[in-house]
């Protein structure tokens, strides 16, 4: 953990003064000393440090299975076809079709290719086919659950049809229990379900290790995007990595998401028209105050307000930024700030002509800037809602190597936008490197509720080589072999069995 191992340098410098000065005197861990570090901190922080990964202390990435793993049941073992509709944006279908997986291992159920809601959000029509790679999906999770692109069709009164699923809306966040009570009878009983919507049906927090590792296996390795968008996101790394390092940023400063946090003051009265009718249609009423809303961290930062951040940290203009978003709300006016303190931004649109840009648009340009932001020296959320774009994105960069991520504190940022905004700007840049440099950077860390599971897997699929903790420890390299050798026996066995029959 690169904070905590300068913490401890500091720490031992410190030591070194105190006894000095204080012999025999027993120095505890208390918050003075966390404010002298602090302060400490600010001096020698150097922003050229985040640039390279967080220091993972051991630990690596590991979604393999550490205990025994059966294969799953046969065709004439299973309990039946789960079919799942996936709804809403990019991310939240990703962590919906982890769930349907690590659901159909729970039930001993057959998994139909999830469906993917494409005509609501995004006016996109390419769906799971269009936007992962399914025959990689279908091999990586081979020892997981068995998957089939459609339901089979069945034979009754001599007339061959498709089988049809009995439908049911699962609980919001449903408990395991829920799935192997309720939905395991439904399915016994029809030979199929439709579980729809499903988004957030599973718990997030579920007490058995292996079935968090299953989820990393689905997000973090069966889920790959098509070859064209991987050519893309590439394309467009390798374009801005040309130059050195890049920071990727999500400015979450778009219709929806400023409708849903109420905080509207800084618009203009067309624009909030705008804003309260969105608000209106979609969303629960409630009376949002704006100074409210932002002093307990729930608005949005602005653009302008992303740049002061980032500026303040001692990033410079010259500094190479991808911006991730949707289309930002209120146009340029609130780009141009940005811009003048970081000229050399780009977008998904930087590469390609326009026949390009028509393939990016939906799903599909939602997916490269997933890509791009992954890839990405360092990433910075501007907003973090449940399980959303950024939330993922987090996790993701944990997992694939603890790449620096920079989440603002926007609650302890507004006291100081405020004063900014109020004429007393005096220090600020200093206040917000204090509140910056207090954050987390992407170094392994304890998930905390309400943490998402999706946000941070650790420590569930993460090893350490020389563990202390036996539950922590590596795999084996071979179980790999171990979970092949174990796919083909049961696959005889169950043959041998039903030859005995
Ligand atoms: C699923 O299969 C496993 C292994 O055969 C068994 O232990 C478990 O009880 C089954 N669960 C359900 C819900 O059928
Ligand atoms: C960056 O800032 C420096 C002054 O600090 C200025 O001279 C230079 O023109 C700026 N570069 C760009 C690309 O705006
Ligand atoms: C992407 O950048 C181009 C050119 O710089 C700009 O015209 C376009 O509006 C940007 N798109 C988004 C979604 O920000």
């Amino acid at each position: 953990m690169r904070r905590s191992l300068r913490s401890a340098k500091l720490l031992c410098r410190l030591w070194v003064a105190i006894a000095a000065l204080l012999t025999g005197t027993i120095w505890l861990w208390s918050s003075s000393s966390l404010v002298l570090l602090g302060t400490y901190r600010v001096q020698d922080f150097s922003v050229n440090e985040l640039w390279r990964t967080a220091d993972s202390n051991g630990w690596r990435a590991s979604s393999a299975p550490r205990t025994y793993w059966p294969p799953p049941p046969t065709e004439s073992e299973s309990n039946g076809y789960l079919r799942v509709r996936c709804n809403g944006g990019l991310t939240q279908q990703r962590t919906a079709i982890c769930n349907a997986v690590v659901v159909a291992r729970i039930m001993n159920a057959t998994l139909v290719l999830p469906e993917l809601d494409t005509n609501s959000f995004w006016h996109d029509e390419s769906g799971f086919v269009g936007t992962y790679d399914v025959p990689h999906f279908i091999k990586t999770l081979k020892y997981d659950v068995r998957i089939v692109m459609s339901l089979p069709k069945i034979t009754a009164q001599g007339k061959t049809k498709k089988l049809k699923a009995y439908k049911i809306e699962p609980p919001r966040d449903a408990p395991v229990t829920w799935y192997k009570t309720t939905a395991l009878e439904k399915i016994r009983n029809y030979g199929a379900i439709y579980l729809t919507p499903f988004a957030h049906r599973l718990a997030e927090e579920i007490d058995d290790p292996e079935l968090q590792r299953l989820r990393c296996r689905v997000n973090y390795h069966a889920l790959q995007f098509k070859p064209n968008i991987r050519k893309t996101s590439s394309d467009i790394v390798n374009n801005l990595r040309s130059e050195g390092h890049f920071m990727s940023i999500h400015l979450r400063f778009e219709l929806d998401m400023l409708a849903y946090a109420g905080c509207i003051d800084i618009f203009t009265p067309e624009e909030q028209e705008i804003l309260l009718k969105y608000r209106k249609e979609h969303f629960a009423e409630k009376k949002l105050v704006y100074r409210e809303r932002r002093i307990i961290g729930k608005c949005p930062l602005t653009p302008e307000e992303v740049g002061l951040i980032i500026r303040a940290m001692g990033f410079d203009n010259t500094t190479r930024i991808y911006l991730a978003s949707g289309k930002l709300f209120g146009g340029e006016r609130f780009m141009k700030p940005f811009k003048a303190m970081f000229p050399r931004l780009e977008n998904h649109s930087m590469v390609g002509s326009g026949k390009l840009e028509e393939n990016i648009q939906g799903l599909a340009g939602s997916a490269v800037d997933y890509m791009v932001c992954l890839l990405s020296d360092i990433f910075i959320p501007t907003y973090d809602g449940p399980s959303n774009f950024a939330n993922n994105l987090m996790g993701h960069r944990l997992y694939h190597g603890f790449r620096t991520t920079i989440t603002p504190n926007r609650k302890a940022l507004a006291p100081i936008f405020m004063d900014m905004e109020e004429g007393h700007a005096s220090g600020y840049e200093e206040r917000i490197r204090q509140v910056m440099l207090s954050t987390r950077f992407g170094a392994p860390h304890r998930r905390i509720h309400p943490e998402s599971f999706y946000t941070n897997s650790w420590p569930e699929c993460f090893c350490q080589m020389k563990a202390r903790n036996q539950a922590d420890q590596c795999p084996l390299n071979n179980v790999n072999d171990v979970l092949e050798s174990q796919f083909h026996s049961t696959g005889e066995a169950s043959v041998a069995v039903s030859a005995k029959r």
